[in-house]
């Protein structure tokens, strides 16, 4: 089982500078371990190392480089999940014959049931891995019966046997012009460059040679050579793809001189706001992008439920406030993991809202699946083109984000608060519980935080000095009331993931029901604070929650509105934030904790992006 990146490429440059390359922008999908293939005169140079991509090169180098001086080649970066992420384990994988390579993205579910055939057969396998199954049995089919000496057949035979989720890439070193590679429910997109062909898991890994690029349907199968490609499906058959233009550029994928892609990100956010909301009201209606959804299905929903995992579910977590508010429409907010196997009430006038960055997360995918097979309609918020959960959903709004690569989610987050805030205007509009000035009104609310966002980025000097004071600090607490609440689960989770720090969001009401226990002199205590004029009610409640925390030696880290006078004598800390709307809160008084978690990280000495034991997509369940 893995998350992986994976490229192939087939062309007239050095193979070796191409994949490397590539797997430079893919490893932020995995960096347990990299490895590479090259044909290479008669035969196929591999080399794999466990660790970071940085230990392969170092590896390449000590072995020397000129045994891979082929035009054909593929490239692998892993995330382990079975199988320890050791030298044997790391893709490429070969037959024992060592003509045939494979790298695979995915599980193979069956692989228990081929391994023992294999092992029947008196074949060796070298590694722990299921992939290790496809190099062997791709070569058997390719040495015998009616796929003998045919490449493309022998890995359509395979894949027909395979079980579970993959994407992958195979080579034979007799057809050394030839890559063959296929997918089911895992990423795989082609590149279309002058003379030279790619396939890679994301356009990343080859965008800085071709826009032009080619996305993959379900149980598909695609050839490359230097000249172009072919799409087949499983039983030979030519089958259609969608072509497309990549509409970013390399300096997206780049970290343009910040020391990390996540800061790079951090900064984007007002952009990704914007990109996210334009072109979204015409003509006085709030308009949703591949919406295959009519105005009477919107108007025949009776119960909203959001689906997403880590970062995207907090999101929904924050529009459940909006949406109920706007359309008195009853939200459920569930964990992807959980959803389908509780057995949750969906019927057609169910509306479940899927949030993926990456449109790849397999538990989301799963809960799509099932809400789906349950006859609800689905609408995916996704940041990715032609992902696998908009594909499998109604319709889809996307988050205009742009690629982020820092695994910690930034700048993706507040795309997808403002698009699930989106999703709610579009339920109200047609439902009626809004009238148009209305919607007109909270949609120019949404357009002028671009702006507030970058006054909170103009001022994050103050949160990185307060990053560094806290690096030693063994946990810290985040409390929030209202939309508040999940902002803090966003904190706190940013802090784990990144400074590998305990670190707990509560809903400030239940402190005394429990958390109050944690509370030890000295403990760093981040509270995000309403506005005291939208939520007085709340704010004073906060404010009596911090002097309980204060009386018991807690540092107060408070995160406030600007000019917000009453909570300055309970904060050790103060950071404003400009005064917003209080639905549209989350989107400024998130960001200082990004900066905070980001901070803290690199003061430890640790790598923002790839932070120990993540993986940017997370593809297995
Ligand atoms: O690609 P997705 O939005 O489906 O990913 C969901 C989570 O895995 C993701 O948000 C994760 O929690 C982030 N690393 C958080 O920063």
């Amino acid at each position: 089982m893995r998350v992986c990146g994976i490229v192939g490429y087939v062309g007239h440059r050095p193979a070796l500078d191409v994949v490397l390359a590539g797997l430079r922008r893919l490893e932020y999908r995995g960096y347990d371990s990299a490895g590479v293939a090259v044909l290479s005169g008669d035969g196929l140079a591999v080399e794999r190392k466990a660790g970071r991509l940085a230990n392969l090169e170092a590896r390449l180098d000590e072995v020397g480089r000129d045994g891979f001086a082929g035009t054909a080649g593929m490239g692998h970066t892993r995330w382990a999940t079975h199988g320890a992420p050791v030298d044997r384990n790391s893709h490429p994988h070969r037959d024992t014959t060592g003509r045939v390579a494979v790298v695979h993205n995915g599980i193979i579910e069956n692989f228990a049931a081929l391994r023992a055939e294999l092992e029947a057969a008196g074949v060796e396998l070298s590694s722990d891995t299921d992939s290790e199954t496809v190099a062997h049995l791709v070569a058997r089919a390719y040495a015998d019966g009616d796929t003998r000496g045919d490449l493309p057949a022998s890995v359509r035979l395979v894949c027909r046997r395979l079980d579970g989720a993959f994407t992958l890439v195979v080579t034979h070193a007799d057809v050394p012009d030839l890559i063959v590679a296929a997918r089911r429910s895992s990423p795989l997109v082609v590149g279309i460059g002058d003379g030279e062909t790619f396939v890679a898991s994301d356009v990343a890994a080859f965008i800085e040679h071709t826009r032009e690029a080619v996305e993959l349907g379900q149980d598909q199968l695609v050839l490359i050579t230097r000249d172009g490609y072919e799409v087949l499906d499983f039983h030979g058959e030519p089958a259609p793809a969608k072509p497309f233009t990549v509409d970013w550029d390399l300096s997206a994928a780049e970290k343009g001189g910040h020391e990390y892609f996540m800061l790079k990100e951090i900064d984007e956010q007002p952009t990704a706001l914007a990109d996210t909301l334009r072109g979204h009201f015409a003509g006085g209606r709030i308009v949703l992008d591949e919406q295959r959804l009519s105005d009477q299905d919107l108007r025949d929903v009776d119960k909203v439920f959001v689906v997403a995992c880590g970062s995207a579910y907090h999101s929904g977590l924050v529009a459940k406030y909006a949406i109920e508010h706007w359309t008195r429409l009853p939200v459920e907010v569930e964990l992807a993991s959980e959803f389908r196997y509780r057995d949750p009430v969906l019927d057609r006038d169910t509306l479940v809202v899927a949030v993926s960055q990456s449109g790849e997360t397999a538990d989301t995918l799963e809960a799509v699946r099932h809400a789906r097979e349950q006859k609800a309609r689905v609408l995916a918020v996704c940041n990715t083109n032609g992902a696998q959960i908009p594909r499998e959903s109604d319709a889809v709004l996307y988050t205009h984000a742009g690629p982020e690569i820092g695994v910690a989610s930034t700048k993706a987050f507040l795309a997808q608060i403002a698009a699930n805030y989106l999703v709610g205007l579009a339920l109200a509009q047609a439902r009626g519980t809004k009238y148009p000035d209305e919607v007109a009104r909270e949609f120019h609310e949404l357009s002028a935080m671009p702006d507030a966002v970058r006054r909170v980025l103009g001022t994050t000097a103050q949160v990185q000095a307060l990053g560094r004071e806290l690096s030693d600090a063994k946990a810290v607490l985040f409390l929030g009331r209202h939309v508040g609440y999940p902002v803090a689960l966003e904190g706190a989770l940013k802090l784990k993931e990144l400074a590998y720090m305990h670190a707990e969001g509560f809903a400030a009401g239940e402190l005394k029901h429990g958390p109050i226990a944690l509370i030890e002199p000295g403990l760093p205590v981040v509270v995000v604070m309403p506005s005291p004029k939208g939520r007085a009610v709340l704010h004073s409640k906060l404010v009596s929650n911090i002097s309980e925390i204060q009386a018991r030696g807690a540092r107060t880290i408070v995160i406030a509105e600007e000019g917000d006078d009453t909570v300055r004598p309970y904060a050790d800390e103060l950071i404003e934030v400009p005064a917003v709307p209080t639905l549209l809160q989350p989107l400024v008084s998130t960001v200082p904790l990004q900066v905070l978690a980001a901070e803290i990280a690199r003061s430890r000495g640790y790598d923002v992006d790839k932070p120990r034991n993540l993986a940017k997509s997370v593809t297995v369940e």
